[in-house]
């Protein structure tokens, strides 16, 4: 049994996570969490007492981490800004928390010597052309397009460089888009689903042409919990599930599960710098950590989530005007 912190455990899959753990193990979680605007504590109510621990702060309080990490044995690290089209407005958050948030995580991890697993992104790659038959791999290397994955990657070579240098016990996931419960409704699924349970029509930037590698956040937190317990230290591991869809395919179905025609979307501006494909070869995690998706149909995942937002309209309800609000003002 392990005493586990997890930064960002507020957010959608640091939220995800530590549901999956204390379902399925036995391990305790410590959530570290600044509660920003992505925040959302109602994300971790009900959570048994004995094993769960809420902390409020940020990943930059060197003092406070200092503090945590000295009582327990391994961190996993969610807390991020998240959002590319936020990025593009005001990147500085991104370097806040993403670089200097990092980087004081692994100096703590390194004077511990506390076991350090960092949760990033396929976007680190950059992307790949629409009829490019390649997916990402381990040895792809890396050409971030937006303030957001340029952190991203940044925050991957200073856990690579603690490693090497400083002896720090870390692994490092790159994973694909996520889609799944308690997502903030600013992102491409729930802003849809959204949408049409608010009577809006869904939004589609540019063509809706651009392809996205769609995992379960579940499978997501089975892939970490398999890395944390069974991952080589110092080495990388890509996490997705076969699960490559075109935006307009992904409307398309949302409209379908909610008795919708299935062209009752909007074209609009589209995000500058907007990546056209993400697609992840994930055979690595599978053949020398053994893990397997257990999300088989993406439809079916889709609409077990839809059912999740139409029942659960007190979580995002106060979310929605500000997010749509911020919208409106980029003209998407
Ligand atoms: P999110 O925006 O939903 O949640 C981020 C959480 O971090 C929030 O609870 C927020 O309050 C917290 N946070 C932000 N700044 C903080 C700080 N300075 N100190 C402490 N807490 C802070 O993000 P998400 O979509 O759940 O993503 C989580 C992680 O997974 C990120 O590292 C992201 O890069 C990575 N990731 C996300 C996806 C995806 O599809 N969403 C895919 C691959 C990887
Ligand atoms: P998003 O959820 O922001 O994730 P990411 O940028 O990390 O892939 O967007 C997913 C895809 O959906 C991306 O191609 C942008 C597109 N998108 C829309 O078409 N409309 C929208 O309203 C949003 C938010 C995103």
């Amino acid at each position: 049994m392990s005493r586990i912190i997890v930064t960002g455990g507020a957010g959608f899959i640091g939220s995800n996570f530590v549901h999956y753990v204390l379902a399925n193990t036995d391990h305790s979680v410590t959530v570290l969490d600044a509660l920003t605007y992505a925040g959302n504590r109602a994300s971790l109510d009900g959570l048994p007492a004995d094993r769960f621990e809420f902390v409020h702060g940020d990943i930059r309080d060197a003092a406070l981490v200092d503090e945590l990490f000295a009582r327990h044995d391994a961190v996993v690290h969610y807390a991020a800004e998240s959002h590319n089209d936020n990025s593009l407005h005001d990147p500085r958050p991104f370097l806040e928390t993403n670089i200097i948030g990092t980087y004081t995580l692994l100096e703590a991890a390194r004077k511990h010597d506390i076991r350090f697993h960092h949760i990033s992104t396929d976007e680190v790659y950059g992307d790949l052309e629409l009829d490019d038959p390649s997916r990402f791999s381990e040895s792809t290397p890396y050409n971030p397009s937006s303030p957001y994955s340029s952190t991203k990657a940044g925050s991957d070579l200073l856990v690579r460089a603690w490693v090497r240098s400083f002896g720090v016990r870390a692994t490092i996931s790159n994973c694909s888009n996520n889609y799944g419960p308690y997502q903030h409704v600013e992102k491409f699924i729930p802003r849809q689903i959204t949408n049409v349970l608010t009577g809006v029509r869904p939004k589609l930037y540019g063509t809706g042409e651009n392809v996205r590698d769609w995992i379960h956040a579940d499978d997501h937190s089975s892939a970490v919990l398999t890395i944390l317990e069974k991952g080589v230290i110092g080495e990388t591991y890509l996490i997705g599930a076969d699960g490559e869809h075109n935006n307009k395919a992904v409307v398309e179905l949302i409209l379908a599960e909610l008795g919708q025609p299935t062209d009752a979307y909007d074209l609009v501006r589209d995000r500058p710098g907007h990546d056209l494909r993400y697609a992840i070869d994930s055979t690595r995690l599978r053949t020398e950590l053994g893990w397997q998706p257990s999300f088989g149909v993406f439809a079916a995942g889709l609409a077990a989530t839809i059912g999740w937002y139409r029942d659960n309209e007190s979580w995002w309800g106060p979310q929605k005007a500000a997010a749509e609000a911020r919208y409106a003002a980029q003209g998407q």
